[in-house]
Formats: C-alpha cells, sequence, structure tokens
C-alpha cells in the first residue's frame, strides 16, 4: 500500500473508532449542558468547530452555564469544563486516584510516543526542580550564571545598534530562553552550542503540535503515527552526542575523587547522574529526560517572554516607571532574588500579561482525568475515563473577577490592595490566577520561570529601546494559544544608561 493510502486507511479507522467512543459516553454525560449541539451528528460539526473557535466556545459555555459545569465536544472526547470556585476547589483537593493529573498530562502530551515512558510515571527530575529552582537560596547561587547567559546571548543575537533594527521576537526569544534555562540543566559550555539549542528548539516545538495530532488517533495506532511525526529517538540521540563527553568527563572524575569531585557541577545533568534509578543511567536516558524537562519549561517561559515584550511595546508608558524602580532595586540590592522581589510593577506587568494574553495553557488549565466514577458536591456525576479542566480564560477575562477585565492594566496587580491580595507574585496560584494551575499540581518551574523572564526583560529594559510593529496574529488551536512566529520588534541600543552591566553583576 503507498504512503496517502496507508494514512488515509488509518485516519479512516481512527475516526471510526473516536466516534464509537464518543458516542458511548454522550450517553453518560446527559446530565451536563453542553455547548453546541449533542446530538451524533451536530457534536461532530462542533468537534470540527472546536479545533478553530474552541477558545470562544469555552467563553460562550462560561457565560451562558456559569457557576456550572459544561461540556464541549473535541473530535476525541467531550471535554468537561468547570466554571466556579467550588468546583476548582474540589478539583484542587480531589485525590489522584479519583482526578488524574498524571493520567490527563499523558494523554494531553501523549507522553509515552513523545517525551518517552517514565518521565511522568518515575518524575524523579522534579526534585531538582524544587530544591534547586524554587527558593531565594539556590536562586542567588544561580542567577549570576543565568545573567551571564542572558547578557552573553543577547551581544550576540541583538548588539545593541545605534539606530532601530527589527528582530522576530519569536525566533530571539526562543534561543535566548533555550541558551538560559539549558545553562541551568546541563551547564556551559552545551548551552551555548548552535547544534543542541537547535536539537532542543526543534523538538520541544515539534512535540507540542505532534501531541495534538497523535491525541486524536485511537491508542492501538497512536505508536505508527507518532514514528512518523516525532523523532524522539532521533532528537536523544543527538542531544546525548552533545552531553556525551560531560558526562564521561563527570563520571571519571567521580571515580577518582569521590562524589564532591570539582568536575562535578550543580546542573541538572549532574543531578540525574546522581539520582536516576538503576534502569535509566545510560546517556540516552539523561538526554531523554532533559528534552523532556526543556518541553515542559521552554514554551512557557518564552511565550510569557514575547507576550511582555509586545505588551511592553505596544504600552510604551510603562517603559520608564518599570525601568525605574528595577534600577533602583538593581542599585540597592545588586543583581539578586532580592533585587527581583523588589521589582512589583515589572512583577505586576508579568502578571498582567498572564492574565490577560491567555499564555501557558490558553483558555483552559488544571487538566484532570477521571480514573473513577467521581461526584462534585453539587450533584454533578463525571463518568469514570473523563477529560476535566477549568476555564481559566475565562475567568481571567471575568469582570466580576476583575474590574474592566478586557483592558490590559500593567499595574493591575501592584496597585488595589485587594488586587495585590488576590496575586503577591507572579507564582502565586489562586482560583482568580490559574495560568500556573493552582494546588498540589501547580506548575513546579514557575519560580524558575519568573527569575528568567524577570532577568531578561531588566536586561531588555537597561540596555534597550524597544519599538511595536504590525500587531501579532496570534492563533488558536483547539484551546491552545500559539504565538505570531512573523512578528517583529524594533531595538536600538539605549544611551545614557544609569546602570551599567557590570554594575548590574555585584
Ligand atoms: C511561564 C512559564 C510556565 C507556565 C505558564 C507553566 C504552566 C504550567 C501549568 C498550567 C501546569 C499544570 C498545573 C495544573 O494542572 O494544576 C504546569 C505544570 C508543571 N510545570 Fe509548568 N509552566 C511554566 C514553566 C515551567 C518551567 C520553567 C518548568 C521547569 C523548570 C515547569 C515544570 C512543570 C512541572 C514539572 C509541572 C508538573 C507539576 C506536577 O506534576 O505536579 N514549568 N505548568
Amino acid at each position: 500500500m503507498t504512503r496517502p493510502y496507508f494514512l488515509l486507511s488509518v485516519a479512516l479507522v481512527g475516526l471510526l473508532w473516536l466516534i464509537y467512543k464518543s458516542w458511548k459516553k454522550n450517553r453518560r454525560l446527559s446530565n451536563i449542558p453542553v455547548v453546541g449541539g449533542s446530538g451524533f451528528m451536530l457534536s461532530y460539526m462542533d468537534a470540527f468547530r472546536f479545533f478553530t473557535h474552541g477558545e470562544e466556545m469555552i467563553q460562550e459555555g462560561y457565560t451562558k452555564y456559569y457557576p456550572n459545569v459544561f461540556r464541549v465536544p473535541t473530535w476525541r472526547e467531550w471535554r468537561i469544563i468547570v466554571t466556579s470556585d467550588l468546583h476548582i476547589e474540589e478539583m484542587k483537593r480531589a485525590p489522584e486516584d479519583h482526578l488524574s493529573f498524571t493520567v490527563a498530562i499523558s494523554e494531553l502530551t501523549a507522553a509515552p510516543y513523545t517525551l518517552g515512558k517514565t518521565i511522568l510515571t518515575n518524575p524523579y527530575h522534579h526534585a531538582f526542580i524544587h530544591t534547586q529552582l524554587t527558593h531565594s537560596e539556590s536562586f542567588n547561587r544561580i542567577i549570576p550564571d543565568i545573567y551571564d547567559e542572558i547578557i552573553t546571548a543577547f551581544l550576540e543575537k541583538l548588539p545593541p545598534a545605534k539606530n532601530w533594527k527589527s528582530y522576530k521576537i519569536h525566533d530571539l526569544a526562543w534561543e535566548v530562553v533555550v541558551r538560559v534555562s539549558n545553562r541551568v540543566f546541563v551547564g556551559l559550555p552545551i548551552c551555548r552550542d548552535p547544534e543542541y539549542i537547535k536539537v532542543v528548539t526543534n523538538f520541544t516545538m515539534a512535540t507540542g503540535l505532534s501531541a495534538r495530532i497523535i491525541e486524536l488517533f485511537p491508542d492501538p495506532l497512536k505508536g505508527m503515527v507518532s514514528a512518523i511525526l516525532v523523532n524522539l529517538s532521533g532528537s536523544t540521540k543527538l542531544a546525548a552526542k552533545h552531553i556525551r563527553p560531560i558526562v564521561e568527563m563527570r563520571r571519571r572524575q567521580t571515580a577518582r575523587f569521590g562524589r564532591n569531585s570539582p568536575a562535578n557541577s550543580k546542573d541538572m545533568l549532574s543531578f540525574l547522574m546522581d539520582k536516576a534509578p538503576p534502569d535509566e543511567q545510560t546517556i540516552e536516558d539523561y538526554a531523554r529526560r532533559i528534552l523532556s524537562v526543556n518541553f515542559g519549561s521552554a514554551h512557557g517561559i518564552a511565550m510569557l517572554l514575547i507576550h511582555a515584550l509586545l505588551e511592553l511595546a505596544s504600552h510604551p508608558e510603562y517603559i520608564e516607571p518599570i525601568r525605574q524602580e528595577c534600577e533602583e532595586a538593581i542599585n540597592t540590592y545588586g543583581w539578586s532574588k532580592r533585587a527581583l522581589n523588589h521589582a512589583s510593577k515589572l512583577d505586576s506587568f508579568l502578571s498582567e500579561t498572564l492574565r490577560f494574553g491567555g499564555v501557558g495553557t490558553g483558555a483552559v488549565s488544571m487538566f484532570r482525568t477521571s480514573v473513577q466514577d467521581y461526584m462534585f458536591s453539587d450533584g454533578t456525576k463525571i463518568p469514570k475515563g473523563t477529560s476535566i479542566s477549568v476555564a481559566q480564560r475565562a475567568r481571567h477575562l471575568d469582570g466580576k473577577i476583575y474590574p474592566n477585565a478586557k483592558e490590559f492594566q500593567g499595574f493591575r496587580l501592584s496597585n488595589s490592595a485587594e488586587d495585590k491580595k488576590r496575586c503577591l507574585s507572579i507564582p502565586t496560584t489562586s482560583t482568580d490566577f490559574l495560568a500556573f494551575g493552582h494546588g498540589k499540581h501547580a506548575c513546579l518551574g514557575r519560580f524558575f520561570a519568573a527569575v528568567v523572564v524577570n532577568a531578561i526583560m531588566i536586561h531588555v529594559l537597561f540596555n534597550y529601546d524597544l519599538k511595536a510593529g504590525r500587531p501579532p496574529k496570534h492563533w488558536w488551536f483547539e484551546q491552545f494559544l500559539f504565538t505570531d512566529e512573523h512578528v517583529e520588534l524594533q531595538f536600538k541600543g539605549r544611551q545614557n544608561k544609569s546602570v551599567s552591566v557590570s554594575q548590574s553583576l555585584i
């Protein structure tokens, strides 16, 4: 059979399987209101509409059915959307053997095919994020490295020029974010190697979209489809090529001088070498895990950075006040976590970018799958095997929660005492601020993300003036927001800086 006919047959079998599953599930969910039609044909037409209008359909359901739950049709399944504080709090408290985060994320990312079988079943690397990328003391140790990488990356990619020059902000942000994160994950010199950066970036970008396509197919066909779309083993081999010399050198040093050998750095690679279970100690195993962590981290950080720079350029009135406050903080505390804690205007601006922009997981957050029949306290029954999430964006744009919610107000969260209470700083989650999820599975890397984006923003503010070009054309696929890859910003080297690079590295 030729390749197009093979793919067509696979798609047809997949489609029939999905129709059968969805029909069965629809009968069990009949008590939950629907956006669009619930009949067989109508729900498929609406599932088709969901591809391009998913965000609007979720907004429509929120407006119609708040404070109750509702459902939207997708090609694969019915997705339950939760709207109110009560339901969010109950989801937050539900144990893993009722509403499972792991099962939901495994389905959403097609993890066994795209990221590897053990990334979710044994997330031993979480301990690294928790100990090294969460607390102020650890940040004070790594911030000089982070800042060093920012300076080097910007000097190479965006040398301060006397005249305005346009840059594709998507490419610039990804390059800087991958370099800076990998300075902490694998260290120098790998984090600057163009081939390594390319492998990580391509893998991270391709995996998200491939997962969306693989998700459309029934389980028995996913292996075949992923073999065509994702090249996990190829990317792993390439990343392994780069980390091999470092791993071998560190192994030799450890054999000679013990675990406290000077060659053993505090990066994530060293952590993996130290803590990996016995059946995951090959260089390919480390490489696969590093790629997976990049997948979880680079998207969110790059997206937040891109949206924040675009907002800043289109609202230039925020530039001076934020710049001034950051200069005072760095002049007083040097380049440290303490200085970042004092940059509350920047913090508010970034939180507002997350709230307003749909950055992160887009229209919904807190993905869960019911692994047994579950009932909310208002009597809403969720049958086993159902996907549930929270209408994050609709809540973020709800005027009852945020006055003038459809307006970008950069200092919204540093102005009023009430708003400050709601969101003390970017990493604070609540039922009203869901960009990082909420509860025990709230994003583990949000403190690191906040430090990296703050640091890059401060560097840009100190060293460049920036100007908006044409407005961005971001686009939605299902509930996910994709950033305009072509939008450009103009930059010019800044004259009369009051904080110099060396000063800021105290
Ligand atoms: C702006 C950047 C980021 C955004 C918007 C973001 C968003 C999220 C969201 C929405 C969740 C799911 C929470 C839930 O369902 O309740 C999550 C989970 C997670 N994120 Fe992030 N993330 C970001 C950056 C990062 C970074 C930099 C890392 C790693 C260094 C990371 C690691 C994780 C991990 C490990 C989890 C799973 C937590 C668990 O298993 O309990 N994230 N993130």
